[in-house]
Parts: C-alpha cells; structure tokens; sequence
C-alpha cells in the first residue's frame, strides 16, 4: 500500500536539508528552554562547562550532558518540569517496576503534538481517517491507552477504548465493531489470538487489517507468526514516557524495514553504552533522545537504554532505527556471554512443536548463573516432538549465541499469559 503524498503532513514533506535546519533551530530552542526553567538542566549544563548557544551544529549536542532515569527519579515528582503547574494539563507515570517511579507532563501543547505524531505513525501504520481503531494498550498512567487514542481521534478515526484485558470480551468486540486496526502489546496480541481461537473463530476471518504493535521488544518471526494467523500487516511502533509515549518512531506498512524516528520533534543519537561516545549512523549502541518541541518536560540526551542502531530513511525522510534488540537491562550475561530475549524468541518461533509462549528462567547453581527456556508445547505435540523441539532449541542457543542452556518443553496454556507488557525473564538467583 503506497503512501499518497498527499496524506503526508508538513514534517514528512520537508527535504533533507530543511529538516536539519529546522532540528538545530528546535534544538538551540529547547536547549534554552531547558536551562532557564530546570535547575536540573541549569546545574548539569554548567558542571559540563556548556551554555544552550554553544549548541551551533547538530554536532555540538554531543557536548551536553546525559539525562538518565535516575535524574528523573530523583526529581520525583514535579522538579523536571519547566512550566508552572497550572499549564499542566496531563501527568502520565513510567511502568516504574523497580522502586521509585516517574512521572511526566503534558501542557496542551504537548498533548496536541503527541497527539498528531500518533496520528502520523497511525498513518504510516496504514491506518485511514474512517477507519475503526480498537485500542487494547492499558489506559491509565500507562502512556499507551490514552497515547493511541488520541491520535486515533486526531486522524478522523473511530475509536473503540477497549484497554487492556477481560480477553474474551475483546474478542466478542472484534467481531461486532468490526476494526480495521488494532493497537496492542504484541504479546497480548498473542493472548487474544489464542482466545479466538478457543472460541473456534477463525481469526484470519475478521474486519483486522493492521495491528500497531509495540510498547516491548518482538522480532520479524513474531511479525511472520502474527500476520499469518490472522492475515493483518503488523507494523511496529516505539516510544517511551519520558520522551512523550507512544508515536516516537513508526515503521512504515510500505516497507516494514524498521521504524522512522519523527525526528522533527524527537532528536536521536545511538552512543557506546559504556562509554557515551556519539556512535556513527549504522552500529548498534544505545539510542538516546533530546526532545526539540516538549514544553512541559524537554529531556536532554535522554539515554533510554534500548538497543538498536541509526539507518538512512527510505519511506520517509527521517532516519530509521532497527527494531529494538532489547534494554541494556534486559541483558542476561551467562558465563561471559550476552543474551537478549528477543534471541531466544527468534529460535522459540522458528521450531516446530512449540507454541510461541516462552520464558527465560534464571537461576543460580553452585556459583554459576544457569539459564533454563521453558518453551510451551503445542497441543498436538507429542513426547517425541517435544523432545525433538528441547534438543534443536539448546542446539540453536549454543551454536547463534554460544552458550549452553537447559530447556524445558512445557504443558499447552501452562505459561503466564500478557495482558499488556510481558515479563519474559523470571529471576530466581538469590540476593
Ligand atoms: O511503552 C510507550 C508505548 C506504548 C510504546 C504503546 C508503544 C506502544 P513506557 O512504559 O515508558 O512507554 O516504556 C518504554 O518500552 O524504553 C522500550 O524499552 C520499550 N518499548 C516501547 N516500544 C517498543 C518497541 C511505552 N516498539 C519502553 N520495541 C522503551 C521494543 C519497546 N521496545
């Protein structure tokens, strides 16, 4: 499905070098806005000895200094903002999992563009204004729900606020409202594709033309799993709260070859993890973002954690990067060795026998981290195909990823199932 130009809003028609130069004037706009209305930013900028008029190149932004989620957390709740409290008009919270969470603002402003990059993903995704949206991502302090959903609205769409879980009903709404786009966890989508299944409705039958996927990490063999149960495009979306939500980068239902960061309000860099140097476009480190347009909460070089790497546009204008590899956090070193979830869900999907519900189990024995992969079976599978799909997995994890793991071929439905985001790994080493 080729994009009309015509549909493209201004930010996706500007050339090459108007984008660029509408980045630095954004940039040395928000880099001020930064300083004078956040001592955070304030104090950081003159440790690292740099002033917002400094910032003469794209180049130059290198020289500022890192945010992390830790300064966030410290400032918990209100000290990044830099508007007064009264232009707020919205607060969201991060998943916040392990201690202290996050919040961010919203001014009307910043509802408004946050609003028209989802509308803008949400095109790209192949949704049309007119089109039915049901929108399963949690709404709530969670970005995604209320993020979707207005954009949805923002395109000229209908949308249906189904939020996260009571599955079965989902389903029922699926086949009475008739979407044409779902926006989901790609892990729920999973759960709901089970449950109509369970229900013996064909889901390759629905009105479903496009699901949105995102909000956690999943790999082309989820895409291929996903599209060809249910006959959709699966198109991925990314964004995080600290940066706006959803709707930081969208890969394109024309090309689906990574996702297009709309870095005419998000500026992003790829840098060494260790070291924080500026990586050049094209090798994988971790994407940073410096937001160019927020009011209520500007973030400068926003360092998210997540791994991916910088390559040319091709459908748009604007740079892609590569589906997530996953969080630094997410990383398990066994033995030496890195290990992301989205490995194991690349070999998990590609054997035969299995369904493609995993976790990763971790455990310590002796003075060693062990890894088990507990993989589900399908129902129709056998001892022998259980055994045979145990084996080719622990062969698979040692000969891509050089390690040794255990794994364990499991009951059908006996894995935890996504309402939402998925917890993949499962920590039972001791403290
Ligand atoms: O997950 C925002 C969102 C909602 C994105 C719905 C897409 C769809 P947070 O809860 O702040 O915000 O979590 C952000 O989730 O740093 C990534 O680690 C992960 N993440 C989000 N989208 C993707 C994706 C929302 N497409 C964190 N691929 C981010 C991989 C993703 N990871």
């Amino acid at each position: 499905m080729a994009d009309a130009t015509e549909l493209l809003d201004a930010g996706e028609r500007l050339g090459p070098e108007a984008l660029r130069a509408l980045q630095l004037e954004r940039l040395r706009a928000s880099l001020r806005h930064a300083y004078a209305n956040v001592p955070f930013y304030r104090d950081a900028f003159d440790k690292a000895g740099v002033r917002p008029d400094d910032c003469r190149s794209l180049a130059d932004l290198a020289r500022f200094p890192f945010t992390t989620k830790a300064d966030l957390r410290d400032h918990y709740p209100y000290g990044m903002f830099a508007v007064p409290r009264d232009r707020i008009r919205r607060v969201h919270a991060s998943s916040g999992t392990t201690g202290q969470p996050t919040v961010v603002g919203y001014t009307e402003g910043d509802l408004s563009m946050w609003a028209d990059m989802v509308a803008r993903s949400i095109r790209a995704a192949g949704g049309r204004p007119g089109d039915r949206i049901h929108v399963a991502y949690g709404y709530g302090l969670f970005t995604g729900g209320l993020g979707a959903h207005h954009g949805a609205e923002r395109l000229g769409c209908t949308v249906v606020p189904a939020s996260g879980g009571m599955t079965a009903r989902q389903v029922r709404l699926i086949q009475d409202l008739e979407p044409d786009v779902i926006m989901v966890t790609p892990s729920y989508m999973l759960t709901l594709l089970d449950e109509f299944e369970r229900q013996g409705v064909d889901p390759r039958r629905t009105s479903l033309r496009v699901g949105v996927f995102g909000a956690e990490p999943w790999t082309e063999e989820m895409r291929r799993e996903i599209e060809e149960r249910c006959a959709i495009d699966a198109v991925d979306i990314y964004g995080l709260s600290e940066v706006i939500g959803p709707g930081v980068a969208q890969e394109c239902v024309e090309t689906k070859d990574g996702l297009h960061i709309w870095e005419d309000h998000f500026y992003p860099e790829v840098v060494d993890p260790l070291t924080g140097e500026v990586l050049p476009d094209g090798e994988e480190g971790e994407l940073v973002f410096t937001s160019l347009t927020k009011e209520a909460m500007p973030v400068v070089r926003y360092r998210t954690r997540d791994l991916t790497r910088l390559l040319p546009g091709t459908a748009r204008v604007f740079r892609r990067m590569r589906k997530i590899t996953g969080r630094s956090d997410d990383m398990v070193i066994l033995r030496g060795v890195n290990l992301f979830p989205t490995q194991i869900e690349e070999i998990v999907l590609r054997t035969p026998g299995v369904a493609p519900h995993f976790q990763l189990r971790l455990t310590r024995e002796g003075r060693l981290d062990a890894l088990t992969v507990l993989a589900e079976a399908r129902p129709d599978a056998g001892p022998e195909v259980r055994e045979s799909a145990a084996r080719s997995i622990a062969a698979a994890v040692k000969d891509g990823i050089g390690v040794s793991v255990s794994v364990e071929i499991v009951d059908p439905e006996s894995l935890e199932r996504s309402v939402g985001k998925i917890r993949r790994i499962v920590d039972l080493r001791p403290r």
